[in-house]
């Protein structure tokens, strides 16, 4: 019987039980595999007691739940590994690979975004066979036209953008609402647009407050006198900069701040009472949408056809409506970022939304 390992690495998204399920499942009922639990993302492969076996029945019932029974990190980085923040970083990847072995593990399935799946890569250059699953809600992923984890944080976005409708209606106040997504507009532009947003900020389109002034006079002009700003955390201002703030999210930087920076200006330009909200980490819990677990399952089944036919070196991806796969090396290149002359931003300006270009 083959062993396969699995883990769940980088921050946590919507369907990442859902992925396990389905590979724990796919391994028993087509090939009678078992299936070892890798815990904490490599971590797990550092100190080796964080592992365990997963059978069917230690995968029942986590469908719909969010996060990751196998847990995750973005500090387990076995290449620049610190055992605590005032330790300097070692390089512990010759262990990773020794344990790889020492636990019989066939091969390994890696799930997570580019940080997780770039390790991925360098331990396919060592020799490791493995697949990888792309997630995150940002979706800025290349190579796979979604990855699970951005529906959910959608439509939880959308959720929010609705209940901000209403308030904002009722006193007349221009309503700020930051989302996540890093460097990457996905969440932002497609949240805006399913809401009826009035103003998009993304990260691939410097903004220029004056335009958003602009757009909410318009407005009051028009009789509509609230307004609903979406705003990306990675959004900047034009000629100015992203904000961030101290401390980092595994080796990159925490974005915060925009949306009330932008909030305070809005006020001052304005009649209107401003307020902001920062949507936070509420984008990456709860469980997954229908789209989602779909999606999540398909990539486990497939990352498991995929080992059968020793497809290593690979990455599972979505070319809608099918599920292919693609080398890790082409999902990692390059991030993928809302096209500011793409599908998403023309549909927006011929909706009249303002994106204060
Ligand atoms: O990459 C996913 C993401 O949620 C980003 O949208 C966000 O900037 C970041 O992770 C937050 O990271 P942390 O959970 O470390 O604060």
């Amino acid at each position: 019987m083959a062993r396969i390992g699995v883990l769940t690495g980088g921050g946590d998204a919507p369907g990442l039980n859902a992925v396990v399920r389905a590979i724990v499942k796919a391994c028993h009922t087509l090939h009678g595999w078992e299936v070892l639990g890798i815990e904490e993302g490599f971590v797990g492969l550092i100190d080796t007691e964080r592992t365990r076996l997963l059978t069917p029945e230690d995968v029942r019932g986590i469908l719909p739940r969010g996060g990751t029974i196998l847990g995750t990190s973005n500090r387990g980085n076995p290449f620049l590994y610190q055992a605590a923040p005032e330790l300097p970083a070692v390089d512990m990847s010759e262990r990773v690979v020794e344990n790889v072995k020492r636990l019989g593990i066939d091969a390994l399935i890696v799930i997570g975004g580019d940080g997780t799946l770039s390790i991925a890569q360098e331990f396919t250059s060592m020799g490791v066979r493995l697949v990888g699953i792309p997630k995150t809600i940002d979706n800025d992923l290349s190579g796979t036209d979604v990855t699970f984890g951005f529906d959910t944080a959608v439509v939880t976005a959308t959720e929010a953008i609705d209940k901000l409708h209403t308030t904002a209606e009722s006193h007349h106040r221009v309503m700020v609402l930051e989302v996540m997504g890093r460097n990457a507009g996905w969440i932002a532009i497609e949240s805006g647009i399913a809401g009826g947003a009035d103003i998009i900020c993304i990260p691939e389109i410097p903004f220029r407050t004056e335009r958003a002034l602009d757009a909410i006079r318009l407005r009051d002009a028009a009789g509509s006198k609230f307004s609903i700003v979406v705003v990306a955390e990675g959004a900047e201002p034009s000629g100015g900069e992203q904000m961030r703030v101290e401390g980092t999210s595994g080796s990159r930087a925490r974005y915060a701040g925009i949306g009330n920076w932008l909030g305070d200006r809005l006020a001052e330009g304005t009649n209107h009472e401003v307020r902001v909200t920062v949507l936070g980490h509420v984008q990456r819990g709860g469980s997954p949408s229908a789209f989602d677990r779909i999606l999540a399952t398909r990539f486990g089944t497939e990352a498991v056809d995929l080992i059968a036919g020793d497809g290593f070196g690979r990455m599972v991806a979505y070319h809608g409506p099918d599920v292919v796969s693609i080398p890790l090396s082409d999902a990692i290149r390059t991030p993928k970022m809302v096209p500011p002359d793409g599908a998403h931003v023309r549909t927006a300006r011929a909706l009249g939304i303002c994106l204060c270009d």
